[in-house]
């Protein structure tokens, strides 16, 4: 297939991009950003800032067979200090949609998040649980307003959507402050590390169980079209555990100031992973311990 990845210089989309190529696929990738790890990927990217749509349209290669929408302002945090960010996320969704109507692409796919579940009660949640009251940060926000654009332009546009509700994706190719590659950087360091509700407990996904998911949907297209899937890993980790693996593995002699929860998050989430089951046949492969592991070993060779 020819495919189109946006964000293809971030963290998730390089992984993505890297195995679209390898399972033989034609794909193309658009980011405002050059890409700073695959020299493979950065070959296949044009330089384009999507909130942009006359950019959109004329810059990005045409003839796609389907478009991978992950081009986000991603922190939720940053997104609570500076919410322009999400009004960006809803036009770079907007104009990635209007290309594919544009341009006669007929398969979309867009990355939402676990953040569309607010801070619901329970801890595991299925897809038919979001609810827009329980919206609670702007980055969320922008997310529940790109799933309803996608619904509306399968419904009004014929261009068929699948929107995927990822979580805490973690392995490889991030040197931002995402708590993962943040921790393992300030243990490393033997640096001091700040813990925002030490308590929380989320669904830590390795990043090529995430790809793996897409890749799947893109492979069964026709069977989870105009479905919102779940894609994480199914079982709950705290902060506290996550960073204690991430001590234990590096022998840090780290200090650890413990802070109260933030604005704007989410503080119990574990995806049903149900329906990515039986749509895709979705198995996740690779736990925290093994994940944090594989993390560790990947940044500490860099
Ligand atoms: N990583 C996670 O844990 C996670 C969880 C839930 C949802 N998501 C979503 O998945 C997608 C990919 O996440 P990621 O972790 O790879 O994020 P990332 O920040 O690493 O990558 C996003 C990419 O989008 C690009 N981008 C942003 N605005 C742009 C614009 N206007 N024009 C062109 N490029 C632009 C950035 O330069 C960046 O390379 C995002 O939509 C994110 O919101 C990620």
């Amino acid at each position: 297939m020819k495919i189109l990845v946006t964000g293809s210089s971030g963290t998730i989309g390089t992984r993505l991009c890297e195995k679209l190529m390898a399972a033989g696929h034609e794909v193309f990738g658009a980011d405002w950003k050059p890409n700073k790890w695959s020299v493979e990927v950065a070959s296949r990217t044009v330089q384009v800032d999507l909130r942009d749509a006359r950019a959109t349209l004329d810059r990005l290669p045409r003839g796609m067979d389907l478009v991978i929408h992950l081009a986000a302002n991603a922190r939720v945090y940053d997104l609570v200090v500076n919410p322009a960010e999400a009004f960006d996320n809803m036009a770079t969704v907007f104009n990635a949609l209007e290309y594919a109507r544009q341009t006669g692409v007929k398969k979309f796919m867009f990355a939402s998040s676990r953040e569309v579940y607010g801070n619901i009660e329970g801890l595991k949640h299925a897809e038919d649980e979001a609810r827009i009251d329980e919206c609670e940060s702007p980055y969320a926000a922008s997310k529940i307003a790109g799933e309803a654009l996608c619904k509306s332009y399968d419904r009004c546009y014929g261009v068929r959507s699948v929107v995927f509700r990822f979580s805490n994706v973690y392995g490889m190719y991030d040197d931002s402050n995402r708590f993962v590659p943040i921790i393992i950087r300030q243990a490393r360091a033997n640096g001091p590390i700040t813990l925002y509700d030490q308590d929380k407990t989320l669904d830590f996904t390795y990043i090529d169980d995430c790809v793996a998911g897409i890749m799947l949907a893109a492979e069964k297209f026709d069977a989870c079209a105009g479905e919102t899937i779940n894609l994480a890993y199914g079982q709950g980790a705290t902060l506290r555990q996550v960073c204690d693996e991430i001590l234990r593995l590096t022998g840090s002699k780290s200090e650890l100031s413990l802070q109260p929860t933030r604005k704007g998050e989410v503080r119990t989430y574990v995806a049903d992973l149900t329906k990515a089951e039986r749509l895709l046949g979705y198995r996740p492969q690779v736990d925290i311990k093994e994940g944090v592991r594989r993390s560790v070993e990947w940044y500490g060779a860099r």
